[in-house]
């Protein structure tokens, strides 16, 4: 319990050191926190749960901040079993405790467990309040930030939006403190909360009308001071607008032709005052290159031509982007193809889908290996994708 919100109000997650893929599918080399927050009023109110994982050691957390009280509530804001996972062990600890969530929150809340809870339930819509003493919550609910049951809960008498999923990022609250926020947010943000920017801005536009001090999310530390580096940020991610003047080359190639053209694109984009980031999708973590993708406004795709189509990590990465509703960028093609270059078509139907995604008519073409024959091409594309 490294990190304190208040005398009132006692953080109780707990670290995830050991976990390989969150999710199953994001690498998290500096773990992650599932948070948990107790307030301590007139009533005693649990604001969600951890992952099954932690459930120990939380256990542990709840009845030491507890003491020799019981539980009175219990709020749900997000169903999904890295904040809900223990649930099932609160309802065994304190039987008599008051659920609240919203409609949606009691739809699904059987769902997870193995029968449907008896417990008195407290179904809050918007702008709904619960008196615990001193303290209040109102609660204001946020569909697709990041499950449809979301909700967010104001505490006015310390000023503390608890913000579920909302401005959480990866790392566990033992490795990484406030000032290290920036490091894994965007990517955590991206990845997980990517597809929902409208939600967000709805979100957003909610706290805006809030006199906020604190922010407790469900991932990450406590966040607190001045709080407009972090809501900026997530105004710019949630419109899909960049965040720096910067270049991704991404390239995915089977033999390393394809990339040694890629990395010379890079060079020259360097060698024009270009800031670029270089990524072999093969080779590098792909939640990674989704983030840079979104935080930059240009992006070099760089790809082989495999099966008749589409080197398959490029496609890979095409298909995140697009389900995490990439959008609003500029994008240059470069294939690669022996016989039948079939890469670039592929790219372009796939980019085709996507919203708003400007791509330069100066292409690349290389057989096998870049040629002198085809330097024209290449500064014709270096020329393009720089000048924005
Ligand atoms: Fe951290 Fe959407 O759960």
């Amino acid at each position: 319990m490294a990190m304190t919100v208040s005398d009132a109000i006692r953080y109780i997650g707990v670290d995830d050191l050991t976990i390989d893929l969150f999710e199953s599918q994001y690498r998290v080399p500096e773990g992650i926190s599932y948070n948990s927050y107790l307030i301590l009023d007139e009533k005693t109110c649990l604001m969600d749960t951890v992952d099954k994982r932690g459930t120990a050691e939380w256990e542990s957390n709840l009845k030491e901040a507890l003491g020799e009280r019981s539980l009175d509530y219990l709020v749900i804001q997000h169903m999904e079993p890295d904040h809900a996972g223990s649930v099932q062990r609160v309802l065994e600890l304190y039987p008599d405790v008051k659920l609240v969530g919203n409609a949606k929150t009691f739809q699904m809340l059987p769902q997870f467990l193995q029968t449907a809870p008896s417990n008195d339930q407290v179904v809050v819509k918007e702008g709904d309040s619960l008196e615990l003493g001193s303290h209040t919550l109102t609660f204001y609910m946020a569909p697709m930030v990041h499950w449809p049951e979301v909700m967010v809960s104001y505490e006015s008498t310390e000023k503390i939006l608890f913000s579920a999923d909302g401005f959480g990022t990866f790392g566990a609250n033992c490795k990484h403190g406030i000032e290290d926020w920036k490091l894994e947010a965007a990517r955590y943000y991206f990845n997980i909360v990517g597809k929902y920017g409208a939600p967000v801005q709805t979100l957003l536009k909610k706290a805006s009308g809030l006199a906020i001090e604190t922010i407790c999310p469900l991932h990450g530390p406590v966040l607190k001071g001045d709080l407009t580096p972090y809501i900026q940020a997530y105004d710019t991610w949630s419109k899909y607008e960049p965040q720096e003047k910067a270049i991704l080359v991404a390239c995915a190639s089977i033999h390393g032709n394809t990339k040694a053209a890629a990395m010379r694109i890079a060079e020259e984009l360097q060698a024009c005052g270009q800031k670029v980031t270089f990524m072999d999708l093969c080779r590098e973590d792909m939640s990674h290159a989704v983030e840079l993708a979104f935080l930059y406004d240009r992006t070099v795709l760089c790809a082989s031509t495999y099966d008749g189509g589409l080197f398959l990590p490029m496609h890979d990465f095409l298909s995140h982007l697009a389900a995490k509703t990439w959008q609003n960028r500029k994008v240059a093609i470069v294939e690669n193809g022996s016989w039948a270059a079939q890469a670039g078509k592929v790219m372009r139907a796939m980019l085709e889908e996507m919203k708003n995604i400007e791509v330069c008519e100066e292409t690349l073409t290389i057989k096998s290996t870049l040629h002198e024959a085809d330097e024209p091409q290449l500064k014709a594309l270096v020329a393009a994708i720089a000048n924005v």
